[in-house]
Parts: structure tokens; sequence; C-alpha cells
């Protein structure tokens, strides 16, 4: 199934081919997929006919203030996690819902809601522009209130253990000038953790339930211009409403867009590649324009685009497009598309990421009003049934791992840099796929995979209308799907990082042919908004590939089959098939548990006791065990290699996420983040990581051994080694004596030697391939802790407020190496213009608030974050310290 944008250039477009570099063409007629049912719209209609075709002149002058403002809202917030003292029930979902739907119609077929006439609940106090808000806390956006804590056992440690739920407001005082009279004022969340309100000025404006949406209030109703506004949200985060932590709080950006009455609609771009060669692309661009002012208005549209830097700079324009004389009527909507054909474009691919930037200027009566940018990518995908999946036309297997969206000791809150970290560990991994599992993302998230060159599944929901806890999506889903989907898709289908748009995760409606209405509804509507890529889901049920829920669907994916790869093949041969989740295997960074059972044969394994990998509420890193729906790495790479067909696996999980601790996820077990992580939660890389490196990465010179060499209490015992290497061959040796030469069979990933009896001092390896020496490693046993040493991810960080170091503390000998299974506990202080936002230490098991300047070392390692405190330029100087052994620091400049 070929997914690059369906058409060819129509006989009208063929006429402006031209053998010159650039075409540009305006083609007819126009497919309407863009804002039905605006709730002022009652029509749509195309451009007319007569649009002309001007020529790739600037018409417009550079305009000294720019009439479309992008605002960040993030600073200057007043929070207080509770709700109005008058509000009893009546702002409770159920009875203001009738005036939150209408922030939906943009984004639904169905008959436009209308809201209610008066307010919802009467004069809330907290909503009232005269409340004194001062004694609340005074904070920035985004904030997650749950990773603030305290930890709680008697809370659930599927959820973190954290204080996630219950109801917060934010007010926010803003300054309008009177200047901004008579322009459209939106506010734009892109996420807050759940059921959000709006009022302005005490008036209600509206809102969105899902806490994972993106959305947008229209302020200007209700807008003072000349003087304060105030701006209340209010959250309601219901207790058992996620399987996982989701954070609390408005944990993503919030901006104020300020347009002009006539401006591109809302996500109201849509770039599509359809045709892409190595010699040619043809770009088309399908704009959407509002009218929201009381007259028709005339203007002119002008696309132009420029290739895109790394660092988001424009290089010389390439192209435009301008289509004049289009009308739309007083309170209106007009859509149009047009083409532009250029040679020589440089494709998007992982390894060479090529963005490029469409740049939409709206012209009313000679001026211009509008100026909205789209940045897109050229390339083609193609899932294929019998040969994976293609990027480019070549074929590339999907490496990819599913992740939740939390930040580890930073929660929910969004950052730029702590996201961009993670992809970049991901990465030098060999990973080329991240699932959004099990919602849609950060917007910022989808930037960096466009830039870095990471694939992308981007998930909606993780149930439909049948629960998975008692208060999740489920009790909105009849109401609310069809906008959070359309939403999501308008919001996401420009990033050239996404590949698969998927419908949902585990659904129990894979067993019920009764509700197979669903997934065809919500592959519908996902072929409506854009149909360049490819529906899927993730399915656990084997059913589900045999059923006809499959037909439902562009793309299969299994979750934890491998063994049924070869039979869902062959009953449905046309389909595209991929691991949408596979492994969950668990383990503790730096533990080791004896003896390590490491014959059971290849697949379950389940630990409930120490002999299974199980101990101290830790979990064995021999990368071994896996809960009973799920195997070790081995077994998925099996499974892909003996069904080529398949495109590929998205592991659970990349990094480690707050909750889940399975297998400590009883209310009274000690562990409140997760033990699947490739990656632990703090970002260090688990012993598995090396393992899917040396799978992943081929041509990558690798070896790495495990475990580590301090075992003073195992002299003389057996004490299995393993080593991951991209050779095919590899060479053990304790302390300069060879254990022996083992190369890799069919369907073995890892090199064993299960009796290697313990003797302290140097485990070296020799790794080879192709005969030929490839790549070493060496553990060496330590002396004992004396010292730290710190390492930053980065020394240079922006003065901006966001940007962050991220520091490595290691507990070290003398010599420097890393002393495995130390807990030194370290106190951290800071000097200069920073501060520390977070500490960790990857340890699943800890209860140390995440803000705490101390922490114990985890297996010789902890880890602190570093912000430059906004505006302030200078040196930081972070400082660990810890009893009994010599401390150290780091220098971070600022600027
Ligand atoms: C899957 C589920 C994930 C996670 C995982 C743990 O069944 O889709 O969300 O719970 O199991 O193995």
């Amino acid at each position: 199934m070929l997914i690059s944008s369906a058409g060819a250039l129509s006989g009208f477009a063929d006429a402006f081919a031209k053998k010159n570099r650039v075409d540009r063409v305006v083609s007819f007629p126009y497919k309407d997929v863009f804002n039905r049912n605006r709730n002022i719209m009652t029509t749509s209609r195309l451009f007319p006919l007569a649009a002309l075709l001007l020529a790739q002149t600037a018409l417009f002058a550079a305009p000294a203030d720019l009439p479309r403002e992008r605002i960040s809202l993030d600073d200057g917030w007043r929070f207080i996690k509770a709700d109005s003292p008058d509000a009893g029930k009546n702002l409770n979902y159920t009875a203001i819902k009738a005036w939150i739907l209408p922030a939906g119609n943009p984004f639904t077929t169905n008959v436009p809601a209308v809201r209610p006439e008066g307010e919802p609940a009467g004069n809330i106090s907290f909503a009232q522009p005269d409340f004194d808000d001062g004694q609340w806390r005074l904070l920035n956006l985004p904030h997650d209130f749950g990773i603030e804590g305290p930890f709680d056992q008697a809370l659930s440690g599927s959820t973190g253990k954290l204080p996630w739920f219950g109801i917060a407001w934010y007010r926010k005082h803003l300054d309008i000038p009177a200047s901004d009279a008579g322009k459209e004022i939106y506010l734009d969340v892109d996420g807050a953790m759940a059921y959000a309100t709006v009022w302005l000025n005490g008036k209600f404006v509206g809102g969105w339930p899902y806490g994972y949406a993106s959305w947008r209030v229209d302020l200007t109703p209700f807008l003072k211009c000349g003087g304060e506004n105030v701006i209340a949200i209010r959250l309601d985060n219901p207790p058992d409403s996620s399987r996982w932590y989701p954070g609390g709080g408005i944990y993503r950006n919030v901006w104020l867009v300020k347009n002009s009455p006539v401006h591109v609609a809302h996500w109201g771009t849509y770039v599509t590649t359809p045709e892409v060669s190595a010699s040619a692309a043809t770009v088309k661009i399908q704009v959407n324009v509002d009218n929201d002012a009381d007259a028709d208005a005339t203007v002119s549209l002008k696309n132009e685009i420029f290739p895109l830097g790394q660092d988001g700079s424009k290089g010389r324009s390439i192209a435009s497009i301008t289509v004049g004389g289009v009308k739309i009527g007083a309170h209106q909507s007009e859509s149009g598309d047009g083409q532009i054909k250029f040679n020589k474009p440089k494709l998007w691919s992982i390894e060479k990421p090529q963005r490029y930037v469409v740049v939409t200027s709206v012209e009313q009566d000679g001026k211009l009003v509008d100026s909205y940018e789209t940045p897109f990518g050229i390339r083609t995908i193609e899932f294929t049934a019998t040969n994976g999946f293609l990027l480019n036309g070549r074929r590339v297997p999907i490496n990819g791992v599913c992740d939740h969206s939390d930040l580890g000791a930073l929660g929910s809150a969004i950052n730029v840099r702590a996201l961009e970290r993670q992809v970049e560990i991901l990465k030098a991994m060999g990973c080329n796929a991240i699932r959004t599992s099990h919602n849609p993302p950060s917007p910022e998230l989808l930037d960096i995979c466009d830039r870095l060159g990471m694939l992308v599944m981007d998930e909606s929901f993780d149930c439909w209308e049948s629960q998975k806890t008692r208060n999740d999506y489920h009790l909105l889903f009849d109401d609310w799907h069809e906008c959070d989907w359309r939403a999501e898709l308008r919001r996401d289908r420009n990033h050239p990082s996404i590949i698969l748009w998927s419908i949902g995760n585990e659904v129990s409606e894979q067993n019920n042919r009764s509700k197979f209405w669903i997934p065809a509804e919500l592959t519908r509507i996902a072929h409506q908004e854009d149909p360049t890529r490819p529906t899927t889901s993730a399915n656990n049920q084997v059913n589900a590939g045999f059923n006809g829920f499959i037909t439902n669907e562009d793309v299969f994916g299994y979750n934890y089959k491998p063994t049924e790869y070869g039979r869902v093949h062959e009953a449905n041969p046309a389909k595209p098939i991929f691991g949408s989740e596979t492994a969950s295997c668990v383990s503790s960074r730096g533990e080791y548990f004896f003896p390590a059972n490491i014959n059971t044969p290849a697949g379950v394994t389940y630990f409930n006791n120490k002999k299974n990998g199980q101990a101290d509420n830790q979990v064995s890193s021999y990368d071994l065990y896996a809960p009973p729906w799920a195997t070790p790495p081995d077994t998925e790479f099996k499974g892909q290699e003996q069904y080529p067909f398949v495109a590929g696996e998205f592991v659970w999980t990349g990094f480690d996420y707050l909750g889940e601790p399975t297998p400590y996820g009883g209310r009274n077990d000690p562990a409140r983040s997760s033990y699947f992580g490739i990656i632990d939660l703090a970002g260090f890389p688990k012993d598995r990581y090396y393992l899917y490196q040396a799978h992943w990465r081929p041509d990558f010179p690798m070896a790495h051994i495990l475990p580590h060499w301090n075992w003073p209490e195992r002299v003389g015992q057996v004490t299995p080694v393993m080593v991951y290497t991209s050779g095919d061959s590899a060479e053990l040796f304790l302390n300069g004596k060879s254990l022996g030469l083992k190369k890799k069979g069919q369907f073995e990933y890892r090199l064993r030697w299960d009796d290697v009896v313990y003797q302290p001092g140097t485990l070296k390896v020799v790794a080879y391939k192709n005969g030929k020496k490839w790549a070493a490693d060496e553990v060496q046993t330590t002396g004992p802790a004396s010292r730290l040493t710190l390492q930053a991810d980065r020394n240079k960080i922006a003065d901006d407020g966001q940007d962050l170091s991220f520091i490595t503390v290691t507990v070290a000998d003398k010599s420097g190496l890393l002393v495995p299974r130390s807990n030194n506990h370290i106190k951290f202080s800071i000097e200069g213009p920073g501060e520390i936002v977070a500490t960790d230490n990857g340890d699943a098991t800890s209860f140390e608030s995440f803000q705490a300047p101390e922490r114990n070392a985890f297996n010789g390692l902890a880890l602190v974050i570093v912000r430059a405190k906004a505006g302030q330029k200078g040196t930081i100087i972070l400082s660990a310290e810890s009893d009994g052994l010599k401390g150290s620091s780091v220098r971070i400049k600022s600027n």
C-alpha cells in the first residue's frame, strides 16, 4: 500500500509544468477536509475558479509589526490546589458539559453544540476578576503539581504514589493594550490535566476535558482591551482515571494568539507532497482562512517555501504561489489549495532530517493581515504486506520504543531540552521510532522528532467505550472522541516524522464485533483529515488478527505476539503487520541476583522469587525476566527475523516512567516507577540498552559486558557473564586467561559464558566480526568508593529559564571507576545564576523528593538537573559532597 499523498497533478496543473526549477499550480477541486461546522459557519465554499496565479515576486513588504502574535503565556500564574468554596457540585463535568461542548464544534460533523444562555454556575468566586489571589502560589507553567509530592504509600504504585489528582485553579492577570481592540484573541492550551474550564473576567469561556488534548478557546467576546484581564482555569483531575502517572496541572505550554479578524484558521494549513522523487517534488498546500469580521473580505494568499536549517533558520526562498481575489463571507471560512513543484528536493530521512517551511501570507485590501508558518518535510512512506516499511522507497526496519509522556524527575511538565535529551539517548541506541503511548504527545516532541530524524507513531486513546479504570476516557468517548481525534490529526499532520496514526491501545472492543464500527469510524476520520498516512492500533488479543477487527485499520499492530506473525500474515496476506508493543522485559540498572536462572528456556519467565530475578523490590538485570504476557528482547528479535515481512517493533519501553512498577504494583509494594525501561528514570542506560544497540546498529563497533565485577561474597562461585556486541563472536578473558571464544548462532543475540567462576580482577571481552577484531570492553573489580565525579551533558546552556543541564554524578574509586552497588548519600549545592530543578538516581523504590538537593546514589549513579535563571548570564557551579568521599564540582555557563 503506497501511502504517499494521493493524486497526480491534474491536466490543469500540467499546463503549468515548465522546464525551469519551479512550477506553481492552483488545483481544483479542493477537498473539504478543514473545519467543517465552525460553529458560526454554515457553508464552505471553494476559492473562486477565477483565482489568479501570480508570479513569484515578493508581493508583501515585510511588516514592521506582524499581524499575528503568538505570545507565551507561561509566566506568572497564581495557583491553588483547591476548589472555589462556592463551587459545590455546580462545576462537576456533568453539570457544565453543555457549556464546554461548543469548543469541539470545529472538529465534529455532528450538529454544532449550542452554548446555553447565561453562566454555568453563577459567579464562582475563584473566577472573578476582583478575587484576591495574592496569597496563592506564584509559578510559571508548564507545571505538574503531582511531581511535587509528597509520595504517599497509601496511594497506588500504578500511578506513582504521587498526588496528581484533584481540583486545582490557576489565575493569570494580563494587560491587553487598547490597540488590540478589533483583534481576535485566543487562548491556546497545549495540554492541561484534566477537565479544564476557563473563565475570563468572571465569564465562562469554555474548556476541554481530555487531559492530553491541545485545544483553543476564543477570549475575544469577554476581553477588555486597554486594561487588566484575569484568566481563571479550573482543572479537575479525577482519581482512578489512569493506568500510569499522568501528572496534574497545566503541564504543557499555554499561548495567547492575537489575529486580525481575517486569518489562517486554527491548525489551518495542510501540506502534503503528492509526488516525490530524487529529482523533483510536488508540494500541495491547503489553507483554511477564517473571516471573523461582520463584513465580507477579499484576500490574496501567498504561500512561499523555504528550506529550514537544523537551528530553525530559514534559507533562501525556493518558490512561492499566490492566489488573489479570494472572497470570504462575513463569519465564514474558505479553503483552497495550490501546488508547487521544484527540482532536487532534499528528502527528510532519519539520517538527514531536512525540513522546509511554508510561509502563508494573507493580504486584505493591500495590507498584510496574517502570516503563518508550517514546517514540513518531503519524504514518502509506504507500509507493505511483504517487505515491511519503506521510507523514501528504502526498507527501514522500525526499531522503535513506546514511551509515556512523563519526564521522570521533572514529572509531566513539558521541557524541550529534557525531551531532546531523551531523543538523543534513543538515537544513539539505534532507535528510530517512538510510539506516543497511549495519547497525543506534546507538540514539542514532534518538532524534535522532525528535527532530529525520529519516526513517530502518534496515538490517541488507551480505551474507547469500555473502561480500564473507573474514571478514564471511556466516560468521554461518546461525546468527545471525534473532536479529540480530528483535533489531534489536524494539529499533527504536517509533521514529517509521523508515519502512523494509532487509533487506540489494547481496547477491549478488539473482541466485540458489535463495536467494530468504532475502529472503522476512527480510520474513516483519519483518512478524511489525512489520507497520506495509515491507521493502526495496538492489539493484545490474538483474536484481533482473525475476527474481522483487522479489516478496520490499514496496518495491523500486535502487542507481544512474536510467534503469531506468521499465522496472522497467512490469514491476512495483504495486510502490513508490525509489533506495536514488544518485550516488556523488566530490570533495575546495576542489580543482579543469583543463581541467575539463565537456563530458563527462551520465552516467558515469571519472577516471584530471587531465583527468578526478583528481590528487594528490584529486578535482576540479566535481561531475561518479563511478566507472563511478555518476553525478553531476544524473543521479539527472533520473531522479526523469522517473519521478515513484519515492519519492526516498538519496545515497551524506551525510558522507565512514573507508575506501573510491575512486578511490584501491589498497593503495599514500595515502588513508584517502572522497571520496563531500556533506560532508567534518570536517563541512565541499563544493560539492555546495549543489547538493542548491538542489534539495531550492526555497523557500530561495540561490546558490553555484564554483570559488574564486584562480588567479594561470590569468590569461587559460578557467576554468569554475558556480552552484548554488534560483532558475531567474542572471546572472554578473566585476569588474562581466556574463557573461550563464543559465536552467535541463528536467532542468538547475546553471548553467554554461564560457568564463569568469580575471582576479583579484570574481565575483558574482545569481539570479532567476519574474523576481524571489532570491539572490546572491560570491567574491573574496583577499589572502595573514594570520590565523586561530575559530568554535565552540556556545559553551556541558554538563560531562557527553560534550558537544562543534566549532570551525572558518579561514586568512583581512586582511579575514577564507578563503584557498583554504592548508594552513598550525596548533597548538592549551587552557586551563580542557576537552580537545581530536580534530582534522581533511577531507583524505582526511592521515595526521596525529586526536588530535594540531596539523594542517595543508586548503584553508583545519581542525576542533578540544573536550570539557568531567566535572563541571568554567568557561571553556575554545581557541587556535590558526601561523607567520607572527596567532593567535586562542575561549571556550567549560562548565556
Ligand atoms: C501493555 C500495555 C501497556 C503496559 C504494558 C506493560 O499491555 O499496553 O500500557 O501496561 O502492558 O507490560
